[in-house]
């Protein structure tokens, strides 16, 4: 690609009007709600039914999955709520991302030889941020909601009293984690029978959770994070080592962040801004990927621009970006199609670049872990939220009495640089360790809207969820429906390590054979990964379609 064509289409993309969300639309003809759990899908359509708008079923899907999907989510965690107000187009992202404790200092996973003391900001309180969801249910309710707070919490803490039945989703993710779960005994006696893995349709009841949410339902926020849920919170997990104090939680607040918004030909995307990682490096790739005429080239040499355009994002993720409030994050410069021009131009259209030719650091991560849920409804307001409590289940550890799961976001800190985290992450100074700092995340809530459609979409998947994103938004480009974007085979590379690692049955022989050739160096993973729900509204057409992805156990439902 010819620099001075790059910097035409990147003047072109800069001084092309950004108007698709000024176009005035009709309402959607139904309501939609897709989440990772049958249950937590319910709830959201209960609330819409009773009048609800989408952000008081929004707080129905959270609290809902806090209960029946804990190994994603949870009142002990964090998230990300993208927020699309129909009366007046105004869009922003609800940040109730974990805070690091006060007492968080940046080498506390540290040995004396300054090595990383595995687990530690894996499994137990110590490795637990401040959870920011009760803070961010309140706001929803509070700032954009219809209903009162107490009305839209009655299905979860309904759910959480009456139980729900285990699935092989459940038993796999709690397999995984059954060591760190059996550790904990309030954790075990509430996720685990008889401190061992339950069976299929064994009834999961969490009285205690009940309570937690009952006591947010009847005073907000402050029933979490003062009085009784407060003290068993801090006495329970300090009693195991960890190092949350009162103070913690009182000073915990929410914050709304301006969205990331890019182009990519004649669509609009509009994403995670930081402490998210997922809308700047999407920004990256659309750009990068704006330069090529993507569907005229052959396959392998088309996988092999968008590896090349994830690995340059990734690099940029890794050297650059962390909490906005503690940090500089150079926004303008990162997200400006010029820069994306700039990488662009040190791509070779048939050789890979190896990553240690790229200047900088690391990152990579697994992923069934966190959860996404998207809703529409019949007003056109939109809700795409991704939420976390890091690992599956979270640090398995519950403060008596709360039934509470605490998240291990700590993790998503870069305890050393260049030192990877579980999932292989690695990260610098700007996503060290500071007391009440954001973790840098890649959680992706995110819209595209064209002159004709507009689409609601995310993912779990740690450092995946943003290629996931960039895939699912992709197959969006070529008028593709919401199914295929959920199910499209995935691939993904993220700098370093320097793979392009693919989901089974994603690439034939003769493209593996073409992407080596150029010197990629690709890894078939073991399993499939991701669980994107999906919501299209397709205005030419006076249609709303919803997808679940076939990878997970979620639904999607429209009502009209
Ligand atoms: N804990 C997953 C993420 O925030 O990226």
């Amino acid at each position: 690609m010819h620099t001075s064509r790059l910097l035409l289409s990147a003047a072109l993309i800069l001084f092309s009007p950004l108007s698709v969300a000024e176009i005035s639309a009709p309402k959607p003809p139904s309501a939609a709600v897709a989440s990772a759990h049958p249950l937590a899908t319910d709830a959201g359509i209960t609330i819409i039914n009773q009048g609800g708008n989408a952000f008081d079923a929004a707080i129905a899907v959270t609290a809902a999955l806090a209960v029946v999907e804990p190994a994603g989510s949870g009142l002990g965690g964090g998230g990300f709520w993208l927020l699309h107000r129909a009366s007046d187009g105004f869009q922003t992202m609800l940040d109730g991302r974990e805070r690091a404790p006060l007492a968080a200092h940046r080498d506390m996973y540290l040995d004396d030889k300054g090595d990383v003391i595995p687990k530690l900001s894996i499994d137990g309180p110590l490795a637990a941020g401040i959870p920011g969801v009760p803070a961010a249910l309140e706001h929803l309710a509070n700032q954009y909601g219809k209903l009162a707070l107490s009305q839209s919490l009655a299905p979860a803490i309904r759910l959480a009293r009456e139980g729900f039945a285990v699935d092989e989703r459940y038993r796999r993710l709690a397999g995984f984690r059954l060591k760190a779960l059996q550790k904990s005994p309030a954790a075990a006696a509430i996720f685990l029978h008889n401190n061992e893995l339950p069976a299929t349709d064994f009834v999961i009841q969490q009285p205690d959770l009940a309570n937690t949410l009952s006591a947010i339902a009847q005073q907000g926020a402050a029933g979490f994070y003062r009085g009784a849920v407060a003290e068993k919170l801090v006495n329970g997990s300090r009693a195991a080592g960890g190092i949350w104090t009162l103070e913690d939680l009182q000073q915990y607040k929410v914050s709304e962040r301006t969205p990331v918004k890019a182009r990519y030909r004649d669509i609009e995307i509009t994403s995670a801004a930081p402490p998210s990682s997922g809308g700047i490096a999407l920004t990256t790739m659309f750009q990068i990927l704006e330069n090529y005429p993507l569907e005229q080239l052959d396959k392998a040499t088309r996988i092999h621009l968008m590896t090349e355009a994830m690995r340059r994002a990734y690099r940029d993720r890794a050297e650059y970006l962390g909490d906005p409030d503690f940090v500089s994050v150079p926004l303008k410069r990162l997200t400006h199609s010029f820069y994306a021009a700039g990488l662009a131009s040190t791509i070779h259209p048939a050789k890979a670049t190896p990553s240690d030719q790229l200047p900088g650091i690391a990152d990579n991560r697994l992923g069934s872990d966190t959860t996404h849920f998207s809703i529409l409804d019949r007003e056109g307001n939109r809700v795409a939220a991704t939420l976390s409590i890091n690992y599956p289940f979270g640090a398995a550890f519950v403060p008596a009495g709360t039934g509470v799961l605490l998240n291990d976001e700590m993790d998503d800190f870069s305890s050393k640089p260049g030192t990877p985290n579980i999932y292989g992450l690695v990260g610098n100074s700007a996503n060290a360790i500071e007391p009440g700092k954001r973790p840098l995340s890649s959680m992706s809530p995110t819209f595209l809207e064209d002159k004709g459609r507009v689409a609601i979409l995310g993912t779990p998947g740690g450092s995946r969820i943003i290629t996931m994103v960039l895939l699912g938004a992709l197959e969006f480009a070529t008028n593709k429906p919401p199914q295929d974007w959920v199910s499209a085979p995935r691939f993904h590379h993220q700098y370093l390590p320097d793979q392009l690692s693919f989901e089974p049955g994603t690439f034939s022989s003769e493209t593996i054979a073409a992407l080596e050739a150029m010197g990629h160096t690709l890894k078939e993973r073991s399993r499939q990964y991701g669980n994107m729900q999906a919501i299209l509204w397709d205005r030419s057409q006076n249609s709303v379609t919803a997808a679940s992805d076939p990878r997970g156990g979620g639904l999607a439902s429209t009502v009209k």
